[in-house]
């Protein structure tokens, strides 16, 4: 007999376990959005904030941009009345993290919360008109942090709080300048303080000063003085500051505050910038918090489905006994982990309890004498700020000294946003190795408490020293099931100390490379008693040195060979081999060192500084730090070619939308009817044969609708795509893959979730086939498309021979991920007789349109696509974007229904390709006099597995690789190299930046050859106009070449000799903090590469009521376009810009348009837009002469209507002149112009760790006449920003082992953030010339990419920097003989300086099989 099968009754976990049931649970959940009141019945436990605010509320002012709290686009402010702070608190969040559970009983206030276009809030306002906003996707974002700050501290904020607010907060597109400048207009330490207008008797804000009650309590971080204005030192907790809310409850009410609410600070003066007209910004003039809220009641709550339960406890007790109801639970504070891991590693946690709200874990006291006792889940923002006042209160060198480098660290960890949501016993029982709190309550011997109910009910509690918490890779010693509920920090002892470290790969917002506590406790005479040195980052756990610990135990600390035994120790605590996981051994052993040596100084400092012994083994500048001020911008801002319109600095149309959330991009536009959501199924092998692919799971998901693949396709050469005979990508994969992330399939479903756990579910078995991710093996493999590019000049061999110099290298150019704060996505909408409508995100509306057509098979005319607006694009979709909408296509025509596709960071990272790396060979030949005689150079370009732009790249790098100088004898060629990586594809500068890097590289590499200054060799060199000169591709050297003017107005205004000297001065009395001074220069030309791209067409339409709609073939990424080109109009028709509109990108309304790209877009349609306005002026001419100089324009255009004359045109423009081709002896120019510029900058480097800042950057660009000078300055600023970033700190990184992409979001991906820019931000443009030569629109020049390769030179200041280093350990010719390599990160900076400690932390292969962890393309 067959055995009967057993049925396993599991109960479902939205049934209440029985032994809670006592607890009354409300499945309700209630909060305020923006001051109304939701009650959600039946709330999605699976969704995040985010997505409620987007989905549920239809509010998409709020970004999505990440996923995993790394940008801030999601940002929203969390407002409640705090018991334990007797207080309404305001706290910035990412709703992307974040429950919707979390927003119980609170007021979430959104973007649209607090304005709108018509009525901006300050912030608002100021971030537009500061010109603050340029594609607007992080804009919301920015905007909320802001606000939270400004509610928070009830309008009293300082540049330091403002820039601590805004550390959580990304932008690619504005350099940050803009954005800095508008919130520190609300500072009361910014030059914008109306200090003129203060009342009399206004300076004082409690009556109290420093001895406010709320200075006692809490321990929030004083404020300094400001001028005569005594803001109390509570700030924003004063009891004056309090703002009258609704229904006439004050929060100064509800603090209990007895204070005399006179003398109040005089907002108007506060807040009123200096000369501009703005709002001023009044704390009572914001949303009020709901009165209902400060009585509100916590209560139990339950609710969810059969996926997923969520509990909210109000009580310990509760929490408990939910646990113990659940063994298998898992407890959520912050999510700042939790929801990382669901969200990135598809971890189901299907019973989770959100402990953020029970008081008894959130509360602090100081015990006299002992320390600091917490609860687990005060969030991260409260520790720090309690960790800053008591190191003030208790000495930050004696026994607050923990405090102050707890405090210290946790200023660098995460941004604002996740420091306001997670919480201590989040990190600690994540127990990362890479945790910033863990090695100091490690090294301070801090004690966690837990507790946990035995199986009778009885609390039990128990307390574990973090000293030996963890056991492994993400394990400790908490008993299962068991909570954390406190956590005991001791003060530090008489002769005990105690220091903090961390170094990252971004200061701000970054988890760290090696994070490190260390503590030694000395006895009377400097003997080591005991000491804990722990680190992170250097094993699978916060560890312990404990060879180390044990070496220096008893020894003196002024003994001189306690550093020698120590770093001894070390290294034989740290043996990482040379392919350690994570890479960069040889770094993190010499980070190891570094720290110890600081800390030893410091401590000579701290136990003695006037011992003898000390003296002598005092550096001077061993603990000092690279200088961080906060930035100060400056913009030339003389306009010398004004017109009626063209010529002034008006914001970003758009921007008042930005800054309010009312701007629309493709993901905002509101759900279709019947609409399905797509998830690709990506491959996971770099390069493999597919097996089989089975998909009979994924269809078996609830919602899903259906699955699409090649077979869907009206026929195989449908699938190919590219703008080459050869080299071309497939939008599916055909029996074969060559990338990890290509396309096998997609899923569809109406929940997106669900598609996404649909997508997870299809096997394919793969068979797997030797790949290639590198450059360097494309090479040496020879894997190369058939397309090499060649400019040749004279005779450079010759050359060589007869040159007094000659020098050959190898130059390295890294990848760059655009990182565009809107993920790649479109809506697909199929429509009666076989009709598309795309809407993209897509730099290319036509090529959307193209394979729109080609995959569905219907022809062109029946394919719209249109685009509103671009949340960044950078060239990343120029082409890449087209993948994705034919997709999107192929499944709307298989289901006949609208389709939206929408990727995440990760999938985006992965699929659409980077900046192409670049492995740059060459040798060069000078006379005596330095003037270069001759260049050969190879450019091989790492394509990745399709063609894609590659070749338009190239030719681009070909064109750039002398930069502005002269060579009589060149050869440059430039060879596409075939990879298993994602086809890399336009970013901007095109190949522009690789070319010029090649050239810049090549000549500082000469210059500290030959030990002279580069600027004497780029002096021989520039190109001189008018002298015959020709470049290597054969144009001529004309009245545009303005290289040698910008350089000497640049060179004098920076002061450049000056700054020489001051750095001269400053390294010859610094050790470790070295200084360096750099000047690049860039000539970048404009046009297309291929010919028939410098086209464009426009079409303008007056209607009878006089109002103007443009429309032309470019899209709105945010570089300002939309804004010029209705000043354009405007100033062609001759009437006001409100008059004129830009609705959108259509290719039914302009067809057969180029993409937007090249820096051309302004130039092009412009130009194009006049041509029609042209032909209309012509057409009003007699109707004008008719009426007399004095009628309106409506006059003349009703007129005109009634008349019968048409009120439409189009324009077309073609740029003459231009039309290169390879091969050909006599070519036509490439470029119709060029934008130059140069750029001078100064850093300053920690030597001792990698860590730099840019203390000044002066960048002056010929601009020709700008359309708008403000526009053109931003373009200039965060160009330059995201430059900074490609050379120093953004590292695209490969697994070795898989060929998979590892830097794929914010967290392992670092761009610059807002502390990153330099601290002096000085820009101006060309003076002294009339661009009569110049025949663009208005004597205009196209400015989006040319300025980026001026971020080259931080690199460059870097190197310089290195050399002064160099020169002191002895390298007599400092940084001659280093690679040239960008980016330069910190850990290659700290790699070149070439002292004892990096030469004992040098680890090398041991055979030719070790290879590091990770690879570069
Ligand atoms: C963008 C970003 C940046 C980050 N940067 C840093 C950084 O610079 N430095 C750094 O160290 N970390 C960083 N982290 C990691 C993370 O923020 C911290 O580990 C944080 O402390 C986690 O706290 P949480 O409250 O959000 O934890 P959660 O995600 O809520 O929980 C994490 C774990 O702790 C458990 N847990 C929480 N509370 C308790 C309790 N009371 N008892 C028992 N278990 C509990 C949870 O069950 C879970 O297993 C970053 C994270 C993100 C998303
Ligand atoms: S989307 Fe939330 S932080 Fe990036
Ligand atoms: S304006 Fe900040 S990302 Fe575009």
């Amino acid at each position: 007999m067959a055995p009967s099968a057993t049925i396993i009754e599991t109960e479902s976990i939205t049934v209440l376990h029985d032994d809670l049931s006592h607890i009354r649970f409300a499945s309700t959940l209630q909060f305020y959005l923006n001051g109304e009141l939701q009650t959600v019945r039946d709330p999605d436990p699976e969704g995040t904030l985010l997505d409620y605010i987007r989905s549920e509320a239809g509010l998409t002012g709020t970004k999505l941009g990440c996923s995993e709290g790394g940008c801030g686009a999601c940002t929203i402010t969390v407002a409640h009345y705090d018991e334990i702070k007797n207080k309404i608190t305001y706290e910035a969040m990412n709703s992307c993290i974040i429950p919707l559970i979390a927003v119980e009983g609170k007021h979430l206030i959104t973007v649209e919360g607090i304005g709108s276009t018509n009525n901006p809030h300050p912030v608002q306002e100021r971030i537009a008109k500061y010109h603050g906003s340029q594609c607007g996707f992080c804009t919301p974002g920015i905007v909320m942090s802001m606000y939270s700050l400004l509610r928070e501290k009830n309008g009293h904020v300082s540049k330091e709080l403002i820039s601590e607010a805004l550390d959580g907060n990304l932008c690619r597109c504005t350099g940050y300048m803009p954005i800095i400048q508008a919130c520190n207009s609300f500072a009361y330490d910014s030059d914008n303080y109306n200090k003129a207008q203060l009342k009399p008797g206004s300076v004082t804000a409690c009556s109290k000063g420093a001895d406010c009650c709320q200075n006692k309590k809490n321990g929030a971080k004083a404020e300094p003085e400001v001028e005569k204005v005594e803001v109390c030192a509570r700030g924003d907790s004063c009891c004056k500051n309090k703002t009258i809310e609704a229904n006439g409850v004050a929060e100064s009410e509800a603090s209990g505050s007895t204070h005399d609410p006179s003398n109040e600070i005089d907002v108007n003066a506060l807040f009123t910038p200096n000369g501009l007209p703005l709002k001023p910004y009044n704390p009572k003039d914001d949303l009020v918090f709901p009165a209902k809220l400060t009585n509100y009641k916590l209560k139990p709550i339950f609710y969810g489905n059969e996926h997923k339960v969520w509990f909210r406890p109000t009580t310990k007790q509760e929490l408990l006994e939910i646990v113990a109801s659940y063994p298998q639970c898992k407890i959520v504070s912050g999510a700042s982990e939790v929801q990382v891991e669901i969200k990135m590693k598809a971890a189901d946690y299907n019973v989770s309890i959100f402990v953020n709200d029970i008081a008894e874990l959130r509360t602090w006291e100081y015990i006299e004498g002992k320390g600091l006792l917490v609860g687990a889940n005060i969030s991260v923002s409260e520790l720090e700020y309690i960790g800053e006042d008591l190191a003030e209160k208790l000495g930050k060198h004696t026994k607050g000294q923990v405090f102050e480098h707890m405090t210290t660290q946790l200023k660098y960890f995460a941004g604002r946003q996740i420091r306001n949501a997670a919480s201590p016993a989040g990190n600690i029982v994540t127990a990362s190795p890479i945790s910033d709190l863990n090695p100091v309550l490690v090294a301070c011997g801090a004690i966690v408490t837990y507790e946990q109910l035995d199986p009778t009910g009885k609390v039990i509690s128990g307390e574990l020293n973090m000293n030996d918490f963890f056991i492994g890779y993400r394990k400790h010693r908490l008993p299962q099931g068991a909570i954390v509920t406190s956590i005991f920090i001791p003060e530090t002892r008489p002769n005990e100390f105690i220091h903090s470290y961390k170094q990252s790969k971004r200061k701000d917002d970054d988890i760290a490379i090696v994070t490190a506590c260390i503590r030694v406790k000395l006895d009377s005479e400097g003997l080591v008693e005991d000491s804990t040195l722990a680190y992170g980052g250097m094993a699978a756990m916060t560890v312990q040195s404990k060879q180390t610990q044990e070496a220096i135990k008893g020894m003196s600390i002024f003994d001189p060979s306690f550093l020698e035994i120590a770093v001894d120790n070390l290294d034989k605590d740290y043996p990482l081999g040379f392919g350690v996981p994570g890479g960069m051994a040889t770094y993190r052993r010499t980070l190891t060192f570094s720290f110890f040596y600081k800390f030893w100084q410091y401590m000579l400092a701290g136990f003695n500084s006037s011992h003898p012994s000390a003296k002598a083994l005092l550096e001077v500048d061993s603990n000092a730090k690279v200088t961080r001020n906060k930035p100060e911008g400056w913009r030339d801002l003389e306009t010398p070619f004004e017109y009626e319109v063209v010529g002034k600095s008006n914001p970003h149309l758009s921007a008042m939308k930005q800054v309010s959330g009312e701007a629309v991009y493709t993901d905002d536009i509101p759900p279709q009817h019947k609409e399905i959501f797509g998830v690709q199924v990506l491959s996971t092998k770099a390069h493999a044969k597919v097996l089989s692919v089975d998909y009979t799971d994924a269809l078996t998901v609830e919602t899903v609708v259906g699955y699409i693949d090649i077979d869907d396709l009206p026929n195989k050469e449908a699938n190919l795509w590219g703008p080459l005979p050869f080299g071309k990508e497939q939008f599916f994969s055909d029996g074969e893959v060559f990338v990890v992330g290509q396309t096998i399939g997609v899923v569809f479903a109406t929940n997106k979730e669900r598609a996404a756990e649909a997508s997870r579910l299809v096997r394919v078995e793969y068979e797997e086939l030797p790949a290639i991710i590198s450059v360097e093996d494309a090479v040496a493999q020879e894997s190369f498309f058939p397309d090499s590019r060649i400019t040749e000049l004279g005779d450079w061999e010759s050359a060589f021979k007869n040159s007094k110099h000659f020098f050959e290298g190898t130059i390295r150019f890294g990848a760059q991920e655009h990182f565009y704060f809107e993920t790649q996505g479109c809506l697909v909408i199929p429509e009666e007789d076989g009709e598309i409508k795309v809407y993209a995100s897509t730099q290319n509306p036509t090529e959307t349109q193209e394979y729109a057509a080609q995959v569905t098979g219907v022809a062109a005319h029946k394919v719209v696509t249109r685009v509103k607006r671009l949340g960044g694009g950078f060239g990343g979709k120029e082409t890449r974007s087209v993948q994705l909408s034919s997709l999107a296509c192929v499944a709307a025509k298989k289901f006949n229904r609208p389709v939206r596709m929408s990727l995440s960071r990760y999938e985006d990272m992965l699929t659409s390709g980077q900046r192409h790396p670049f492995l740059m060979k060459y040798r060069v030949s000078l006379d005596e006099d330095l003037k270069f005689t001759g260049l050969d150079t190879t450019l091989y370009a790492n394509g990745g597995w399709s063609m894609d732009l590659t070749r338009g790249v190239i030719d681009r790098a070909v064109f750039h690789a002398c930069n502005c100088y002269y060579f009589p004898n060149v050869r440059v060629a430039g060879i596409p190299c075939k990879t298993n990586t994602a086809s890399n594809t336009a970013y901007r500068g095109f190949g522009g930046p690789q070319g010029m890097y090649l050239a810049e590289g090549m000549l500082v590499e000469v210059a500290e050859k030959l030990g002279v200054d580069p600027d004497v060799i780029r002096q021989k060199n520039y190109f001189t106009a008018n002298t015959g000169q020709i470049t290597p591709y054969k144009q001529k050297v004309d009245d545009d070449i303005s290289v040698r003017d910008i350089v000497k107005q640049n060179w004098e205004e920076a002061n450049y000799d000056q700054l020489r000297k001051d750095v001269e001065d400053f390294n010859a009395k610094s050790k470790w903090i070295k200084r360096g001074l750099a000047h690049v220069p860039t000539m970048f030309g404009v046009s297309f590469g291929v010919k028939f791209l410098n086209q464009a067409g426009a079409l303008v339409h007056i209607y009878h009521d006089g109002s103007v709609l443009v429309s032309h073939g470019g899209v709105e990424i945010g570089q300002g376009l939309y804004t010029k080109m209705t000043m354009i109009a405007a100033q062609e028709l001759g009437v006001p810009i409100e008059k004129v509109f830009i609705s959108e990108t259509s290719t039914q309304v302009v067809p057969n348009t180029s993409a937007t790209a090249a820096s051309a877009a302004s130039d092009l349609n412009g130009m194009a837009i006049a041509n029609a306005c042209e032909k209309l002026n012509e057409r009003l001419k007699p109707i004008r002469e008719q009426l007399g100089p004095d009628a309106t324009f409506d006059e003349v255009i009703s007129t005109a209507y009634h008349e019968r004359i048409s009120l439409s045109a189009t324009g077309f423009y073609k740029t003459p002149d231009i039309g290169y081709l390879f091969g050909d002896p006599d070519p036509a120019p490439a470029f119709f112009y060029f934008t130059q510029g140069s750029a001078i900058c100064q850093v300053e480097v920690d030597t001792l760790t990698g860590d730099w800042s840019c203390l000044e950057a002066h960048i002056k660009m010929d601009i020709g006449r700008p359309i708008n000078q403000a526009i053109d300055y931003g373009q200039i600023e965060g160009a330059f920003v995201q430059g900074m970033g490609l050379f120093t700190m953004e590292q695209s990184l490969w697994f070795r082992h898989n060929g998979a992409l590892f830097t794929r979001g914010p967290g392992n991906y670092k761009i610059p953030g807002f502390r990153d820019v330099p601290q002096k931000f000085r820009v101006s443009m060309l003076k002294d010339r009339d661009f009569k030569h110049l025949k663009t629109i208005k004597s205009s020049k196209g400015i989006g990419e040319p300025p980026l390769f001026l971020g080259s030179c931080v690199q460059f200041a870097i190197r310089n920097a290195i050399s002064y280093a160099r020169r002191d350990n002895g390298y007599v010719k400092g940084a001659a003989g280093l690679p040239v390599q960008s980016p330069l990160t910190s850990e290659r900076i700290r790699a070149s300086i070439g002292d004892m400690l990096v030469k004992k932390g040098l680890v090398v292969p041991k055979n030719e099989n070790e290879r590091d962890f990770f690879i570069e393309a």
